[in-house]
């Protein structure tokens, strides 16, 4: 999506019976860490069901400009050839990394050991997100960093010529940190470690192991420690993404909020990193199946029938957040549609993604009927089982803003309209025609 590009405004109305199959994109995180992880080998990595969305289009550019090949063989399908770890050539321009926080994030960790000049930015939404938290730990390899005020983008980073090792506690519960730092430390000489106080998503650590890097991730008191050796010959490999846990909650909501409704999806990663979402909805009273458990691509995947239920409000306590942080605005949705309080706890770095999300959901669900209260890190959502509907939300650059809001639309007594839906085609690209195919009304 073009940085100025036009807003397009969409309405969603509410739909009969959503019925079939929505076979959701693959993982953004596991998309973005296989485009990486195959420019920093030697030889041809393969990759099949690679999220096709803006932000992995955007760090498949990047990878290209630090050197790789990168091709597109079909749908999905992408190969790789590798410059090996500390073989990333210094790009002739800026890397422009649109409205991707994981994109830019990881790929200043990948180029931060190799002595390289590299000039980093991105769209509105990613020029008002913090960097520091990523440049700092960048700059105990010995990278030398000069960022915009308050550590935004743009961002220029000289890699350390001579990176030494870093031992780094993640002051907040991110993967995208821990995952910057373990880039960086692949052309560290020694031993790199990452240690966080709550668990976040494995993909980086899975991966790493897959294309042949020496990890070990252990279970102590302070959290999880994560050793990685550096140098190590990263090896091509195939890798095979799963679909995206993230992106299925969409249609998986709007089956259990329409009445009638059965559908399935087929491949969702299980990881245990990403699951928050799917527990609090079996606590919710959702009546979720899973079948056909098993491993695809180094991830537990599995096939996943959700049916229409009768949902009730729950407590979700703070140490679930990292494990469905992208989920809560589309869960602050359901919250409202189910019967009874929803309490979301620990939630403070949904204000730093690609929107304040706690801002731009309580506001919208307000402007909708609903009885919504946030402080600092929680938000509260007091559901009736009915929602009035009938407002514009505003979705501030944010794709999983503007899907939320639609299945609101979708469930609600009148319609939900949101003042610019492009942004969903950096996770989501055929969210509108895998919806309308399942019924709803969309337009
Ligand atoms: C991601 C980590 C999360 C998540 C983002 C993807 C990743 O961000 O919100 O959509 O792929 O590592 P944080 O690490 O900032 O929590």
């Amino acid at each position: 999506m073009p940085h100025d590009a036009e807003p397009t405004p969409l309405t969603a109305r509410r739909a009969g019976p959503l019925r079939g199959e929505a076979r959701v994109p693959g993982d953004k995180s596991v998309s973005h860490r296989a485009l990486i992880l195959g420019a920093l080998s030697v030889g041809e990595t393969r990759i099949t069901g690679l999220l096709e969305g803006q932000d992995v289009l955007d760090t498949a550019r990047a990878m290209q400009a630090f050197g790789a090949e990168v091709e597109r063989l079909g749908e999905g399908a992408w190969s790789v050839h590798g410059v090996g770890v500390g073989g990333f050539a210094e790009p002739a321009g800026v890397i422009d990394c649109g409205n991707s926080g994981t994109g830019v994030r990881l790929i200043m960790g990948a180029m931060a050991t190799t002595p390289i000049v590299a000039t980093f930015t991105g769209d509105a939404s990613l020029s008002r997100r913090p960097m520091g938290r990523i440049t700092d730990p960048l700059r105990l390899f010995g990278a030398e960093v000069t960022a915009r005020g308050g550590g935004l983008l743009p961002v220029t980073i000289l890699g350390a010529a001579d990176p030494v090792p870093v031992r780094y506690a993640t002051p907040v519960a991110s993967a995208q940190i821990k995952s910057a730092v373990l880039l960086a430390g692949l052309n560290a000489p020694a031993q790199t470690v990452v240690i966080e106080a709550e668990p976040t998503r494995d993909h980086t650590e899975r991966m790493l192991a897959g294309f042949g890097a020496t990890i070990r991730t252990e279970i102590t008191d302070e959290g999880r420690v994560i050793t990685l050796t550096g140098q190590p010959e990263l090896r091509a490999h195939a890798v095979a993404v799963p679909r995206d846990p993230s992106s299925a909650a969409f249609p998986v909501a709007a089956a259990l909020l329409v009445p009638g409704s059965e559908t399935r999806v087929p491949g969702v990663s299980r990881n245990p990193t990403r699951d928050g979402f799917y527990v609090t909805l079996t606590e919710m009273g959702a009546d979720l199946t899973w079948e056909n458990e098993r491993e695809e691509g180094g991830e537990p995947v599995a096939d996943l029938v959700v049916r229409h239920s009768a949902l009730r409000g729950v407590e979700v306590p703070p140490e679930r957040a990292a494990s469905m942080i992208d989920e809560f605005p589309i869960l602050s949705v359901v919250a409202a549609l189910a019967q009874g309080t929803t309490v979301m706890h620990g939630v403070a770095e949904l204000r730093v993604k690609e929107s304040d999300r706690i801002d731009a959901m309580a506001r919208g669900l307000k402007a909708n009927g609903v009885k919504v209260e946030e402080t600092r890190d929680s938000l509260t959502v007091h559901g009736t089982g009915e929602v009035r509907g009938g407002a514009t939300c505003l979705t501030h650059l944010d794709h999983r803003i503007a899907m939320s809001f639609l299945v609101l639309g979708m469930a609600a007594r009148d319609p939900v309209t949101v003042d610019d839906a492009g942004p969903i085609a950096t996770s989501f690209p055929d969210f509108l025609p895998l919806m309308r195919a399942l019924g709803a009304d969309i337009g």
